[in-house]
């Protein structure tokens, strides 16, 4: 069995496949996190809306700690997590899935880390290359068998938000490498890491970074765009979770805090 979570942003609140799950108010040492859980295919899935319900919580206050502490409580060994997010590659448009493999993290406010107490120590984790290669073998594998226009690799600028960039800093990230910017896959993606999880991304292209659009960015424009891509990432998130295939790539997540007798709820 596997034990999955899937972790919606914008746009993917209640996917499909997931309809019928038990709401669970999971209690973490950062604050409570609502699970939604369930089983498909024999697999344990856990979904969690990122925003929360009705989209209220703004990229710098999500509970981001309770969040992944709650889905390693609950026994998640693999999580799949959507961003919407912009673009400053031309080659990535407007509808188009990235799966990204590395992270530029431009973030300010937000507490990256479970170790920031004398109780917890100090720990100090390897991050060369963010996200798990397993899941994203799965998300890529199921990504080939549909018609979704997507790229194999990005590099994820995560910004602080809850503003748009401004056109010198799209200017500015386009020259350190990134890919798409979006305002949440940090610290989300170093927690789990932290907490031994697998864990991966898919990025949904909603606009073009600020500067290169045309027009000036909206919120309405990305859910918007999001609209249009929700059937195509119910159809992903779906085939993810229904994945049983071996995959080449190998990783240790699961041990990325050996180094330190491993992590502890
Ligand atoms: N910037 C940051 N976050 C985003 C964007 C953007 O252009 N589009 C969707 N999420």
């Amino acid at each position: 069995m596997r034990k999955i979570a899937i972790i919606g942003g914008t746009g993917i609140y209640s996917p499909e496949a997931l309809s019928g799950f038990e709401e669970k108010i999971v209690e973490t040492p950062y604050g409570s996190a609502l699970c939604n859980i369930g089983y498909i295919a024999g697999n344990q899935v856990i979904f969690i809306t990122r925003h929360g319900i009705g989209h209220k919580t703004a990229p710098h206050k999500v509970n981001y700690r309770a969040n992944i502490w709650a889905l390693k409580s609950l026994g998640t060994e693999e999580i799949f997590a959507t961003t919407a997010v912009g673009s400053l590659n031309p080659e990535m448009q407007a509808g188009h899935f990235v799966v990204c493999d590395n992270v530029l993290d431009f973030t300010k406010s937000r507490i990256n880390t479970f170790y920031d107490t004398p109780e917890r120590g100090v720990v100090h984790v390897d991050f060369s290359y963010p996200y798990c290669p397993m899941v994203r073998e799965k998300v890529i594998k199921c990504l080939e068998k549909t018609n979704i226009t997507f790229h194999k690799t990005g590099t994820y600028v995560c910004t602080e938000g809850p503003r748009f960039e401004s056109a010198a800093e799209i200017k500015m990230f386009a020259m350190l490498g990134g890919d798409v910017v979006g305002m949440t896959n940090m610290p989300e993606c170093i927690l789990a890491r932290e907490a031994e999880m697998c864990y991966s991304t898919c990025s949904i292209v909603t606009n073009m970074a600020a500067g290169i659009s045309p027009t000036p960015l909206s919120h309405a424009e990305v859910v918007e765009a999001m609209g249009k891509s929700i059937a195509n990432m119910n159809k992903l998130i779906e085939a993810f979770i229904n994945y049983n295939e071996p995959t080449e790539a190998t990783c240790n997540c699961h041990e990325a805090l050996k180094e330190f007798g491993g992590f502890k709820l």
